[in-house]
Formats: structure tokens, C-alpha cells, sequence
């Protein structure tokens, strides 16, 4: 295998659809009206020599070395700005040019450090690769760069190093850093000469606005940005391509590889939810694979106050397959379930639930999902019938105005907060929910038209608001509405939200959010064009949570903002494979495809395959199992990699669950902290070392490859095989291929859907069956999958979490762009400089009002729990709000958040908690007590004792 490498075709593709025919060298080429003609040659075979010219940024024009001549043009003009016109008549390669580029390159070789012999970009660096290009023999000004600008070597990000040495101010990376991720964190400082590129104020690249996203040191032709493991180790051998294993954007990266280790993840062009840009985690976050703290021995213990004692594989699942017996034996066949995951893949996630519905012999089966994006499930299939989003990321290109509602892209899903600033920055107008004042309300070149601070808990009442808006000023779409959704059910939904109590005035005074904000809003919502929602966590985890959903669904169709591209709803999941986790039937009541398991049809063809037959009762949720636990009639529980400890709400009732079971089996990399309360440990693997497909927020399933051996002896998907067949139920697969075989023999949104076809087309987005062989890039064109859309009442009932006089402030929660989720993998990398702690953001006023300064040590305290960490003073919080990040287990935040949940599906109300807050010295009791629990949890036994 080799490495793969992708065409720089030197500037952006033209989107234009009108075509145009030119000459180049004699050959004549067909490109999209706007092409540049250093493009146009390349799709033509030949390649003009180029510095600073990269197809993933704008042409700029500053090298000179890709000057071309024009037939009946005079001068020598740059290939990369000019664009091409009908019969125009192109030569690349003409005495004439041959001496100018020898000059050019000339010029910028005696101004280079000549260490090629030991620069770590030997044999990647496009100065060199120029200068063979030009075919530069000589130099007649010196060779050895002394004059040039050298500030010094930066080494402060962790991830990569710049040496401005080395640097030919080609401005490549400013340019990435602005039009790619959009956070303008570099410039070229002084002139001529003496240019020099800088980050922020002349300052190391750690203490700037840098996100480490990685694009500049994608865009950088020479070693001047250039990763550190590339330093480190050498340059690549050989790349496989895969998909990111973090956030639910789902980029594509090229893994390269030398032998077994990895030398860089390279964001791949060709990826269609990426589009070859990343973010830190996906770019550099891999560390964690081969961190010291990773399991890679099964153990057991009988007890969970026993340390570990390491086994063969063989033993732990028969220790394991016996326990189970044993509890649904004494207990009954009901007393024992599962949770799938939604890190893992579609593949593993299939076969875990399999296991449990066809060898457990019950339903019971859930997934971290449940915690998350639930209601988008309940609320989309309710209203339109599929319980996904309607679009794909390249939507967002078509949008004008967009609205935010409880999601913080530029943390939670930056490589898609990426493509929507630059949408941004092209003049589409932006609205923002929520109650933080989150990046993306104002960063460099982008601000909100509107931004609706509600208070935590007010969704519903807003969402209505805006409405009542769009009904009673008559900007509802009334032509969509009549063609395309039930009109009964709009009428009685327009005469609902028109009533006086659903007015913004009314809302005001519950969500905080003035009046006229509302409704200069819901205006532009309905009126300004193809209008498209994106939405998060601060949506679904909410007691209303499905309500939400439906009323952001019902906000869609009243003005026909949905079946098109640049419009539509749409989830931002959270985990690289939450829409997967749900695609493939992992909640307790429905099988893969989303078919409700007491349906005696879609039973009957699992059975037929699967040879066993299926309870038709829906099984426990997660909260159930746990309750069940506690009263003694659940006892077992096999989890593949989840933390339900640390990501599920009050923990105490978790901890009391698990503690009460009599095997829990944890499958994980780490000892996390769910497994202080196992019994049998199966040590996971990583994405590196498996086959399989995610399907990430776009319902894009695409490939993850393996690309080295797994550590722990095997792939997630052979431990449970194995695990099963210990059980007495055979599962016969040898490659992932086969069980992605199956869901699509079983899924009619599959049919289509096999490694082949993912090989063939890239990726995939469901349905993909006969009526869409490659897939739905955008939904309900034409008609909603249900048939007619369907407006659902969404009437506000306030949770019952409230503040008083006990805990006046309300506490949300959310995540940060640096750690993902429970922050297992990313605190296991260097990320840990970027975000070192969770810390609890309080408005000034709060804080002086108790006596809180900025870093001090809190104690916040629910009615579930109390936690301490250190306070965060901005006025990014409104008065009378607190938020913190849930990424370290040190902090515990959830032992904080409440057991409320959403009326339809349970998802936990994280965002809305009663609390007080007071100046602390250092941990509560239950943090002390938990961390030596944790600490003798996680001892190990020494070898010699196990044997
Ligand atoms: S790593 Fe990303 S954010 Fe940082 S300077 Fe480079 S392009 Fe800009
Ligand atoms: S750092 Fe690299 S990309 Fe940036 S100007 Fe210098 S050579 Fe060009
Ligand atoms: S974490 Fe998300 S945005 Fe970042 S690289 Fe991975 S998939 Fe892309
Ligand atoms: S590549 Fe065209 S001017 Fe540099």
C-alpha cells in the first residue's frame, strides 16, 4: 500500500455550470466558466510550476513562478489569477517562461536554509520540487539564506512547530487560516524582505487565537509549519483512508503511516462532510491509541472492592458468559441487558443489540444517544417521518439565513462551524438561540443578526413565539403548507400559536428575550430566503426536549423551508456514530431502521435470519435499568464503550445502579469510570485497528479502515462475537463486511448500502435503496417520507426544575472544542494544554454578589449533589446563569444535574439545573470519597498473585 496522494489542482473548483473550451500546450480542455487556467492545465495533464498558489485557498498571485503566455496577449501573466476565457489559446512551457521561472526560483533559493539533507520536510517540500520543476541548475546569489527574517523557532503548540527560517511568504497559511477555518489568527508582518508571517500580535502560536485546527500547516509548502511527529518520526510510507473517530461531522482523514505507527491524519480533500479540513481533534488527537493508560489484558475480579486480576481472553468470556447464565437463571431472562455505543461502529453496534435481542432473549438495549439526541428521533419521525436530519453539510453553501438553536458549532462541531462562517462571511445572515453568547454570535468577519439569550428551560415558549410571528404577520408559505402537509392539523396549530399567550410580548417575560428581538427573528427567518435550522444538545436535553424538536420541525414547514437545498433541520450530533447508534436499533423498542419491535412483520424477517425468536415487549432504557437495579430485578449488563458513570445525569443514582448489579461487563480502552463498578473488563480498540463505517450528522455512512494491528489482540466487533458465542450463541462473520451485508438485507433505508459500493462512491447518505442507489444527499423532496407533514401542538410547560431562593441560578452544560465528550481520548492527549479543567463561567455580577473572584474554588450545589471547581468570570453567561464544560471526571458535574428528563423519550435534562453557588476551600466530601473509591478501583493485582 502506498501513500495516496491527492491532486493540488492549484485553485478552487468553479461552481459555475456554464462551460467554456480553451487551448492549453495544444490540447484542447473543457472547464466551468471562472476556472483559472493553472486549473484548466491540470485537468488538462500539464502542471505549471506554483509556490503560492493551492487549490484549497484563493489564488493570490505572489509568486510569479506559474506565469503562462496568452495568445494574442501581451506580458506573461499569472496562471493562477487569470481566469480562462472561450478559445482562449495557452502555452506553459516557452523559452521565454523557462527563464523567468529559473529567475524567480533563484531568488527564493538564496534566501533558503539549504539543510534539505536533514529538513524534516525532505522529500514533501514543494520549494524543492519547484526547483526540479524549473529545472534550477545554479544560483548565482548564495545559497545559504543569512539575510532572512528569523525570528526563532516557535515550539509552543504542541502539535506542530514553526520555523520561519524557512519560511518563502507565500501567505498560503494566512489564507487557510481565514478562508478555511475562519478564525484569522495569522498575518504577514513587515513588508518585502522582511516579511515574516506572525500569529495574533507578534505572539507564539499557543497564547494567539490558533485553534490548532491544523490548515496552515496543510497549506504550508516548505517545513515551516510542519507537525512534530513528522519531525519525530520520518515521513510517511503509506496512507489508508478513514473517518474520524471524535465529533459527528465525520470528516475524512488520510492516515499516514509508517509501518505500524502513525506519523500524521491528514484531512482528505475528497471527504464530502470535511471537504479536506479539520479540526484539532480529528487532525491531532490520536495519541490516546497508544497511551500508557490503555488496557490491552481482559481482566475479572469477583468483587468490586477486589483489584483486577489480568486473564486470557478465553477466561474472561467464560467468567463473563457464566455470570449471565447464572443471573438469567436465578433472576429470569429479562435481568440482564446491554448498552451499544455510539462511538463504536455501525457494524459492532449492530451486532451488540443482535446479541442482546437474540441471545440475552429480551429487548433490553440502549445507547448513549438516549442522553443526547433522542428527541430528535421522537420529534422528526412525528412530524416528517424519519427520525434524521433533512441535508447534507454542502447544504449550508446554499443557505441565507441561518438559524443556531442550542449549539455551539465552533466548540461542538468545528469543521462544519468552518463551512457555515464562510457562508457567513458571503453575506447570509445568522440568528442565535441560546443562552450563551457563544463564538459564533461575534468571531472576526461574522456576527449575528440576532442573538435570543433565553433563559435554560424556554425553548419551547420561544420556538412558539416565533411562530405566533410567522402566522400572525402572514409570512407563512401557505402554498407549501397546503401541498405538502395536512392542512387540519396546520390550522389548529396556526390558531395555537396565534393566541396571545404564545405572543413574544407574553414569552418575554418568561424566556428574557425582549419582545422585539423575537419578532425582527422569526421575520427574517421567514423572509429572508432559504432558511435552514442547525441544532444541538441545548434542543434535545431538555425536558421538552422532543417538544422542541417538533416545534423547530413545525418553524420549517410554515415556511416552506425544507426538501431543497440551503434549507431544512438540522441535528449537529454530537458523537462521530450517534446517528449509527440509532440507525441500527439500539434503543430498547425498535430495530435497525427505526421499526418498532412489537410489529409482528418486522419481527418475523430478524427472526427468519437470525434463527431465534424475539421478545415483542420494547425492553428497559438505560434510567430503567439502573432503577431496576436498585429494586433487584436487574443484575447484569454488558456496555461497550460508554461511561455511563461519568455521562449519564446524577451520578449518585448511576453509581447506586451499578453497584447493585452482580456483572457488569465494561469493553473500553481505558478503566474508565464506569469500570470501578465491572466486574470483567474487555479491553476495546481503537478506530485505527478495525473495519467498520460511521454515519455521521448527515446520515453519510463512510468507511473506517484499519490501518495497524489492535493492541488488545482484537477489533470491538470479535470481543462481542466471541463474547456471544462464550454465551452459547453463535454469530458467524469473518470481516465487518458481512455483518454491513446483513443490516442491509434487514434495513430497507440500507438495501443499497455494502463495503463495495462505499469503496465505489466515497460514502454513502441513507436511504440508499433501489428508489436512491447513491444515497439522499437532502430529504422530503417533493413530499415528506411520512407522506403529509404533520404540525404538532408544542404547548410550554416549565420544567420542574426551578430556581428559588435555595438555588437561584440556573446551571447548563456543554463542551469545548479542545476535549470531546467524557474526555476519555482527548485528556489522554496534548490537548490537555488547551483545556486543563472544567471550569464554572459566572457573570460578574453573580460572582460578586458571593464573593467569587475569577479562578477561585466553588462549590455548586443542586438538589442532587453538590461539586467544586474553579470559577470562570464572563459576561458570556447572562446574569443569573452558570455553565461549565463535563469533560473531567475530577470535576463531576453531572453529580450536580438532576434526574428530570424529556416526556418522550427520557433524554436527561442537562441543561436546566437549580443551583447555588458559594466560595469553597477544595473538594466535597462525596469528590474525596469518590477518588479513593476510583483509586482502589482501579488497582491491578501484580502477575505473580493472579497466577
Ligand atoms: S492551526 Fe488553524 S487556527 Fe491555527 S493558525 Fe493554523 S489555520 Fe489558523
Ligand atoms: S509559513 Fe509556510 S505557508 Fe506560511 S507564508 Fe511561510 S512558507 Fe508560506
Ligand atoms: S472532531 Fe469532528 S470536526 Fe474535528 S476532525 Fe473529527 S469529525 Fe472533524
Ligand atoms: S502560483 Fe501563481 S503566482 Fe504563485
Amino acid at each position: 500500500m502506498s501513500l495516496v496522494h491527492e491532486i493540488d489542482y492549484g485553485t478552487p473548483r468553479s461552481k459555475s455550470e456554464k462551460e467554456v473550451t480553451l487551448t492549453v500546450d495544444g490540447m484542447s480542455v473543457t472547464v466551468p466558466e471562472g476556472t483559472s487556467i493553472m486549473r484548466a492545465a491540470m485537468e488538462a495533464g500539464t502542471q505549471i510550476p506554483k509556490l503560492c498558489a493551492t487549490d484549497m485557498v484563493d489564488a493570490f498571485g505572489s509568486c510569479r513562478l506559474c506565469l503562462v503566455e496568452i495568445e494574442g496577449r501581451a506580458g506573461t501573466p499569472a496562471s493562477c489569477t487569470t481566469p480562462v476565457t472561450a478559445g482562449m489559446v495557452v502555452r506553459t512551457q516557452t523559452d521565454r517562461l523557462k527563464k523567468i521561472r529559473k529567475g524567480v526560483m533563484e531568488l527564493y533559493i538564496s534566501d533558503h536554509p539549504l539543510d534539505c539533507l536533514t529538513c524534516s520536510a525532505n522529500g514533501d517540500c514543494e520549494l524543492q520540487d519547484m526547483a526540479g520543476a524549473v529545472g534550477l541548475r545554479d544560483v548565482r546569489y548564495g545559497y545559504d539564506g543569512a539575510k532572512h527574517p528569523n525570528p526563532g523557532l516557535d515550539e509552543s503548540n504542541p502539535y506542530f512547530t514553526y520555523d520561519p527560517s524557512k519560511c518563502i511568504a507565500c501567505s498560503r497559511c494566512v489564507r487557510a487560516c481565514e478562508e478555511v477555518q475562519g478564525t484569522f489568527a495569522l498575518t504577514i508582518a513587515s513588508r518585502g524582505f522582511a516579511s515574516v508571517v506572525s500569529a495574533g500580535m507578534e505572539e507564539p502560536f499557543l497564547n494567539s487565537e490558533c485553534v490548532s485546527c491544523g490548515a496552515c500547516v496543510q497549506a504550508c509548502p516548505t517545513a515551516t509549519l510542519n507537525e512534530k511527529s513528522v519531525i519525530e518520526i520520518g515521513t510517511p510510507e503509506r496512507s489508508v483512508v478513514t473517518t474520524c473517530a471524535y465529533c459527528g461531522v465525520g470528516c475524512s482523514f488520510k492516515a499516514e503511516m509508517r509501518g505500524e505507527e502513525v506519523v500524521r491524519m491528514v484531512p482528505y480533500k475528497d471527504g464530502k462532510a470535511n471537504r479536506g479540513h479539520s479540526c484539532v481533534k480529528g487532525r491531532f488527537a490520536w495519541g490516546y491509541a497508544t497511551h500508557k493508560e490503555r488496557i490491552l489484558k481482559p481482566m475479572i475480579r469477583e468483587k468490586i472492592t477486589d483489584p483486577w486480576r489480568e486473564v486470557s481472553w478465553d477466561e474472561a468470556f467464560n467468567y463473563a458468559a457464566s455470570e449471565f447464565k447464572r443471573i438469567q437463571e436465578k433472576y429470569g431472562r429479562r435481568s440482564v441487558g446491554g448498552i451499544t455505543s455510539s462511538r463504536c461502529t455501525n457494524e459492532e453496534t449492530f451486532l451488540v443489540q443482535k446479541l442482546i435481542r437474540a441471545g440475552f432473549g429480551n429487548n433490553n438495549v440502549d445507547t448513549c444517544a438516549r442522553v443526547c439526541h433522542s428527541p430528535t428521533g421522537y420529534g422528526l419521525s412525528q412530524t416528517y417521518g424519519t427520525s434524521a436530519g433533512t441535508q447534507d453539510f454542502d447544504s449550508v453553501e446554499h443557505t441565507d439565513v441561518v438559524m443556531i438553536i442550542g449549539a455551539n458549532p465552533t466548540d461542538g462541531h468545528p469543521v462544519f462551524a468552518s463551512r457555515l462562517k464562510k457562508r457567513l462571511r458571503q453575506g447570509a445572515k445568522l440568528i442565535v438561540v441560546d443562552p450563551r453568547r457563544t463564538d459564533i454570535v461575534r468571531s472576526p468577519h461574522v456576527e449575528a443578526q440576532h442573538h435570543l439569550p433565553l433563559l435554560p428551560g424556554t425553548n419551547v415558549a420561544v420556538l412558539t413565539a416565533l411562530a405566533h410571528v410567522i402566522v400572525t404577520e402572514g409570512l407563512v408559505n401557505e402554498q407549501f403548507v397546503r401541498e405538502r402537509c395536512e392542512w387540519d392539523e396546520f390550522q389548529e396549530w396556526a390558531a395555537f400559536v396565534s393566541e396571545q399567550r404564545n405572543s413574544p410580548e407574553e414569552v418575554a417575560k418568561i424566556s428574557g428575550v425582549p419582545a422585539e428581538t423575537i419578532r425582527q427573528a422569526a421575520r427574517l427567518y421567514a423572509t429572508g430566503g432559504n432558511a435552514a435550522i442547525y441544532y444541538g444538545l441545548g434542543v434535545t436535553e431538555h425536558s421538552q426536549g422532543s417538544t422542541t424538536v417538533m416545534a423547530i420541525a413545525n418553524l420549517a414547514m410554515a415556511t416552506g423551508n425544507i426538501g431543497r437545498p440551503g434549507v431544512g433541520v438540522n441535528p449537529l450530533r454530537g458523537q462521530n456514530n450517534v446517528q449509527g447508534a440509532c440507525d441500527m436499533g439500539s434503543f430498547p423498542h425498535e430495530l435497525s431502521g427505526y421499526r418498532h419491535i412489537s410489529s409482528d412483520a418486522t419481527r418475523e424477517l430478524f427472526e427468519s435470519l437470525w434463527g431465534v425468536p424475539l421478545d415483542n415487549e420494547p425492553g428497559l432504557r438505560i434510567p430503567n435499568m439502573l432503577d431496576a437495579a436498585v429494586d433487584g430485578t436487574f443484575l447484569g449488563i454488558y456496555i461497550q464503550g460508554e461511561d455511563i458513570l461519568q455521562s449519564d445525569p446524577d451520578t449518585k443514582h448511576v453509581a447506586a445502579g451499578l453497584a447493585a448489579m452482580e456483572c457488569v461487563v465494561v469493553q473500553d480502552l481505558f478503566l474508565n469510570e464506569t469500570a470501578n463498578y465491572a466486574h470483567v473488563f474487555f479491553p476495546g480498540s481503537t478506530f485505527l485497528e478495525k473495519d467498520g463505517t460511521f454515519t455521521n450528522a448527515e446520515r453519510r455512512i463512510q468507511r473506517v479502515r484499519k490501518v495497524m494491528t489492535p493492541k488488545n489482540g482484537y477489533g470491538d466487533w470479535e470481543i462481542t462475537l466471541l463474547f456471544a458465542k462464550a454465551l452459547g450463541y453463535v454469530m458467524q462473520y469473518d470481516h465487518p463486511s458481512q455483518i454491513m451485508d446483513e443490516i442491509a438485507r434487514l434495513t430497507p433505508t440500507f438495501t443499497g448500502v455494502s463495503y463495495e459500493r462505499l469503496d465505489e462512491l466515497g460514502s454513502i447518505q441513507w436511504p440508499c435503496n433501489e428508489k436512491a442507489p447513491e444515497g439522499t444527499p437532502v430529504m422530503h423532496i417533493g413530499g415528506f417520507v411520512r407522506g403529509k407533514g404533520k404540525f404538532i401542538l408544542t404547548e410550554y410547560v416549565a420544567t420542574d426544575e426551578k430556581t428559588g431562593p435555595r438555588f437561584p441560578l440556573l446551571l447548563t452544560t456543554g463542551r469545548i472544542l479542545s476535549q470531546y465528550n467524557v474526555g476519555a481520548q482527548t485528556r489522554r492527549t496534548e490537548n490537555v494544554v488547551f483545556h486543563g479543567e472544567d471550569r464554572l463561567e459566572i457573570h460578574p455580577h453573580d460572582a460578586e454578589q458571593r464573593g467569587v473572584r475569577d479562578g477561585d474554588w466553588v462549590r455548586i450545589q443542586s438538589r442532587a449533589g453538590d461539586t467544586t471547581l474553579r470559577a470562570l468570570i464572563t459576561e458570556r453567561v447572562a446574569p443569573g446563569v452558570v455553565y461549565t464544560t463535563f469533560h473531567h471526571p475530577g470535576t463531576q458535574a453531572n453529580v450536580v444535574t438532576t434526574d428530570y428528563s424529556d416526556w418522550a423519550t427520557n433524554c436527561p435534562e442537562y441543561k436546566v439545573t437549580a443551583v447555588q453557588i458559594a466560595p469553597s476551600n477544595g473538594p466535597t466530601a462525596w469528590q474525596e470519597q469518590y477518588d479513593e473509591q476510583a483509586r482502589q478501583s482501579r488497582r491491578i493485582a501484580p502477575l505473580e498473585a493472579a497466577e
